[in-house]
């Protein structure tokens, strides 16, 4: 075997390595749940390290309930240890499995769309920004034939530190913030500066989906925390922090996708707390803070942070143009400049153009008239979807903004059966486990209420009903 452990000054200790090595091992399903593992002796030889150290590991895995001794015999895999995913042979297949099922859903060519969490193209102001991108090319000639600075365009970063102070007091220099090419890629970037194989990453469950993929890329152990209507168990949560030592929790507290829960600011200040506390990074995302339907959500968990455990995402892709893929991240100068680094090395910084296009009509009045009228449009597909749902004993939380119902059927109702019905008969959705990152989630679906329009919302609702009411009539016979 290849011996990778090393003990040079800087590098972890020999018996964490070991440790290390074992998990991912067991990780694998090399040795599965009740199997008798190496003996101390078998170990240390084979990995050429004293035996006392692989004793000191195996002390560690006992202490952290992943494997199990008996008396006089040796070493065992605890049945149900916490290593998630360790079914899954590699981090990049389980992502493509995950990934693929979601777009094969995508791909179905649906009528009556409920699985797209996007904004209907109709309602986006395509028809100006053939405009601007003339009026850029006469003010900007060059545009295309610069880059643009690793971090950002100049002009964008100083308006975004103006627009977050003023909307959430902020007061943010634009040295503290970095444009990129979409939330998708910012979660990328932040799980690539902090996060390596077999650290533990606190992750929403139910959440977004690519999220898990990134950071099981990364070779994270997940951790799953969940979120109700009001929030976490804060209690439970900080056992977790305490115990687990987490590196970060990344979450999406307003207007949550899949479920449109926004966490109350009554918790996010003693979040934020426990997190520094526990010195874990709480990787913030927020896509849809500005689609609420009436009453402004809570501020960002980032207006609380004052050591710098915030990392604060915003992507703007929704509600302006998912085809720009304009977000920001917001971090404190240390972070900011391993930001760099790892930014430099993903894309040496987002399309120039696609900034000042972003600019020119974030800096328009005609944003602000489009984010009203778009707030009320989604605010009537919700009550639409609900209206018709309201007629089953299905049932949700009615969330205050976002775009997605989250919704639990009887679980009299096999969710195959009514995905594979629906897709028949032009109606799409999420299954939950989608969406969940220990794959249970089983009677939950998320319903998009943001992609098509009133009528096919209508009778697209009707229609999933009817497919569910005569799935149940087939079971009942
Ligand atoms: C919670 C969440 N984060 C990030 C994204 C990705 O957004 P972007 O288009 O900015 O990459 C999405 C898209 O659905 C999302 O729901």
């Amino acid at each position: 075997m290849t011996k990778v452990f090393l003990s040079g000054a800087g590098s972890k200790p020999l018996f964490e390595q070991v440790y290390e090595y074992i998990c991912t091992r067991i990780q694998r399903g090399e040795w599965k749940d009740d199997e008798k593992l190496p003996s101390v002796r078998e170990l240390a030889a084979e990995l050429e390290v004293h035996r006392l150290t692989v004793f000191k590991a195996y002390q560690l895995l006992k202490d952290a309930r992943l494997v199990y001794v008996k008396d006089k015999s040796g070493y065992y895999v605890h049945p149900g240890n916490r290593l998630p995913f360790r079914d899954i042979d590699s981090p990049i297949v389980s992502s493509y499995i995950q990934k693929s099922h979601l777009s094969e859903i995508h791909r179905v060519p649906a009528t009556y769309q409920f699985s797209y969490a996007l904004i209907d193209p109709n309602l986006l102001p395509n028809r100006y920004f053939s405009e601007y991108v003339k009026e850029i090319f006469d003010l900007y000639p060059k545009v295309l034939s610069s880059y643009s600075t690793v971090q950002g365009d100049e002009e964008l970063l100083e308006t975004l530190s103006c627009y977050f102070t003023d909307r959430h007091r902020f007061h943010l220099p634009p040295e503290d913030i970095m444009i990129t090419s979409g939330s998708q890629q910012a979660i990328s970037l932040v799980a690539h500066m902090l996060v390596q194989p077999l650290d533990t990453v606190l992750i929403e469950r139910p959440t977004y989906s690519a999220a898990i993929d990134i950071f099981r890329q990364q070779g994270a152990q997940i951790i799953p925390i969940d979120i109700h209507p009001h929030g976490y168990d804060l209690d439970q949560l900080e056992q977790v922090m305490k115990q687990f030592k987490p590196r970060l929790f990344y979450l999406n507290p307003t207007f949550h996708n899949p479920t449109g829960y926004t966490v109350p600011a009554a918790q996010r200040k003693r979040l934020v707390e426990m997190a520094e506390e526990n010195r874990c990074f709480l990787v913030e995302d927020d896509p849809f803070h500005d689609m609420y339907f009436q009453q402004e959500p809570p501020a960002p968990l980032f207006t609380y942070g004052t050591e710098g455990y915030v990392i604060y995402i915003r992507s703007f892709s929704k509600y302006i143009a998912p085809g720009l893929r304009i977000a920001a991240i917001c971090c404190r100068p240390v972070l900011m400049n391993h930001l760099f680094a790892v930014k430099s090395l993903a894309d040496n910084g987002t399309p120039l153009l696609n900034q000042k296009v972003f600019h020119y009509y974030f800096t328009s009045k005609r944003l602000q008239q489009h984010i009203e009228k778009l707030r009320i449009a989604l605010h009537i597909r919700k009550n639409i979807l609900e209206e018709e749902l309201a007629k089953t004993d299905w049932k949700w939380h009615s969330p205050a903004g976002g775009l997605n119902l989250w919704v639990e059927l009887p679980d009299t109702l096999s969710l195959d059966a009514l995905l594979a019905k629906s897709i028949e008969q032009s109606v799409s959705f999420v299954p939950g486990s989608i969406c969940d990152p220990a794959k249970r989630a089983d009677s939950w679906i998320r319903l998009s209420y943001s992609y098509i329009n009133e009528q096919l919302l209508r009778d697209g609702a009707r229609r999933l009903i009817r497919i569910a009411d005569e799935l149940e009539r087939e079971t009942k016979r």
